[in-house]
């Protein structure tokens, strides 16, 4: 492709902001999602979204669902525009089909959004998808929600974010009362107050009526006591907080909050316009030829995430990729880096909520859907022009393992092949135990979903019905310098060692506390919950 093509490329560049949301179930992700697409008017009545996740909630229908419709239910990217702006938002699963997807889905994301219920603060799974996003120094925007509702002190809640997760605050914005008496928030860079009107349950976009801070109106319009509350705060913000540094916010060292309720649609129109103004464009990428700027202009993605149909009529799977450089277009023909082959990129998909729309073409910092007979793998580049590769997805932690048994000496091959298959697909991660007895797989997941699926293939796809044996272990770490640094340290307690595809030596350990016994006992034992993909 020609360089004509470059002004093209920097305008879709500057005009794409892609992100995910990370938090806990019931945070309010589905509800915040449904008000932003409002916002930029890819829904038109609040509902659409929540009858999804409605439907979600109900696992065990999952599968069934999957069948009936023959087309995936979980819907990968929601592409909607704002204020000139081309937004993608990576939908990362959520409650019971928590899976590895939902941290790879993170490998395609330029920025992240941390939503926290006000009451709760941080919870197990915010912290979880934390940490992947500190490895890849994501840019992170706090969303603090349901203001509308009795909540913890804001202070308190910047300073546990501030304390456990080592990051720097700065409110943008700062609320005044909570709960039934909640009023509005302060945005500090407007120096105004959007008052909150109370109406039910926000299907609408909200109305914003601000005021200026000192405006003698503020007395009748705000509770004093919460007036003077503000003040008092905003002089302590003032006093011990950090200057706001975009530069630290880029680098995923400091996050911007924001005070709202999703419910009632208050501060999320404030949220959209401050996150736009700040959060990364697509930017360059880490390649085997150097970092690579998304204005470069062959095509050039990654494969981060495969979804399978369960239905056996329609046996198709779907490849994700992401766009990082130059433009794609349909029917165009790539190299795919691990194979070396070449492949027509037919049929692509755009993903918006439940339905697919075919798509023409795409930009860096978008996603696409291609069907996958089996060609792609998480992680694969596909390139046009010369030959790259980018860095693989990590392996990341899983917590629940199973040894996963054939009955039926004679199904020996298809469950072999089957499991090679789904480990490469990344279904699921196999393990092994260093006893040349065992010769079971163990399947290694972060979500019960992962195994559910597995067995469901195994039988569907495969033919081989499965036994699974719990294991009671609940934390797995690599070691760092492998067998060799393993030997040095000698005897481990309270753990047990078994080796990953890779032969590479993981620890398994039954809680926290067991890990942190043995690393107490052996300081010289370096242990990393994430992994780089072996070769
Ligand atoms: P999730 O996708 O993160 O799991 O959360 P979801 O949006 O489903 O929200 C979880 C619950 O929290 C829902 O209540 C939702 O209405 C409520 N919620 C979300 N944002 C706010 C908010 O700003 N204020 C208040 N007060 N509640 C909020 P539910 O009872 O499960 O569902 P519904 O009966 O409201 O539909």
């Amino acid at each position: 492709m020609s360089r004509e093509l470059l002004p093209e490329l920097e305008q879709a560049v500057n005009i794409r902001r892609n992100f995910a949301i990370i938090s806990h179930p019931d945070a309010g992700k589905t509800t915040l999602t449904e008000k932003l697409l409002l916002y930029g008017g890819a829904i038109h009545e609040a509902g659409a979204v929540k009858s999804r996740r409605d439907q979600r909630k109900a696992t065990s229908d999952w599968m069934a669902m999957e069948q009936q419709r023959g087309i995936s239910i979980t819907s990968t990217v929601l592409q909607f525009e704002y204020d000139g702006y081309q937004i993608n938002l990576l939908d990362t699963p959520g409650h019971q089909d928590f899976s590895e997807d939902t941290y790879r889905t993170l490998a395609a994301a330029d920025n992240a959004v941390m939503l926290i219920d006000a009451a709760k603060g941080l919870e197990p799974q915010t912290r979880k998808l934390f940490e992947v996003c500190k490895m890849r120094s994501l840019p992170i925007f706090t969303f603090i929600n349901k203001l509308d509702r009795p909540g913890r002190e804001p202070l308190e809640l910047l300073d546990e974010i501030e304390q456990e997760l080592g990051l720097k605050t700065y409110a943008m914005n700062y609320p005044i009362g909570m709960g039934d008496r909640f009023q509005g928030v302060y945005d500090r860079a407007g120096q105004q107050i959007h008052l909150f009107e109370r109406r039910s349950h926000g299907s609408k976009t909200a109305l914003d009526t601000t005021i200026k801070l000192g405006d003698p109106r503020l007395e009748d319009l705000l509770d004093q006591d919460l007036y003077y509350q503000l003040k008092e705060e905003l002089e302590i913000l003032d006093e011990i907080a950090h200057d706001f540094d975009l530069a630290q916010v880029h680098a995923g060292k400091m996050t911007p909050i924001y005070f709202g309720s999703a419910m009632t649609n208050f501060g999320v129109e404030l949220f959209l316009k401050s996150f736009l103004q700040h959060a990364l464009k697509p930017e360059s990428r880490h390649s085997s030829l150097g970092d690579i700027p998304p204005t470069y202009p062959d095509f050039t993605g990654f494969v981060f995430k495969l979804q399978a149909n369960m239905d056996p009529k329609h046996r198709d799977r779907v490849a994700f990729i992401r766009v990082c450089t130059g433009k794609f277009e349909k029917d165009m023909t790539v190299s795919h880096a691990r194979t070396g082959k070449t492949v027509r990129l037919s049929r692509p998909q755009k993903l918006f909520a439940q339905g697919r729309e075919s798509l023409e073409e795409a930009y860096p910092g978008d996603v696409i859907g291609l069907n996958n007979p089996g060609v792609f793998a998480i992680g694969d580049t596909i390139y046009n022009g010369q030959a790259l590769e980018y860095e693989g997805i990590p392996c990341f932690s899983p917590e629940m393992f199973a040894y996963l048994k054939n009955p039926n000496p004679s199904k020996f091959k298809q469950f072999h092949k089957g499991i090679t298959q789904l480990r490469e697909e990344g279904a699921v991660q196999i393990m092994y135990s260093t006893d040349d007895f065992r010769r079971d797989p163990i399947l290694a997941a972060v979500g019960q979903l992962q195994f559910e699926v597995v067995q469901f293939r195994m039988l569907n796809e495969y033919g081989v019905e499965t036994q699974l044996e719990p294991l009671s272990y609940s934390v797995a770490r690599w070691v760092e310098g492998g067998w060799e640094a393993l030997e040095k340290v000698g005897r481990l307690f309270n753990t047990i060692t078994v080796k990953d595809s890779w032969n590479r030596p993981v620890l398994l350990f039954r809680n926290e506390w067991n890990l942190h016994q043995v690393l107490a006992d052996h300081p010289k034992l370096i242990l990393n919950s994430i992994a780089p993909v072996g070769s």
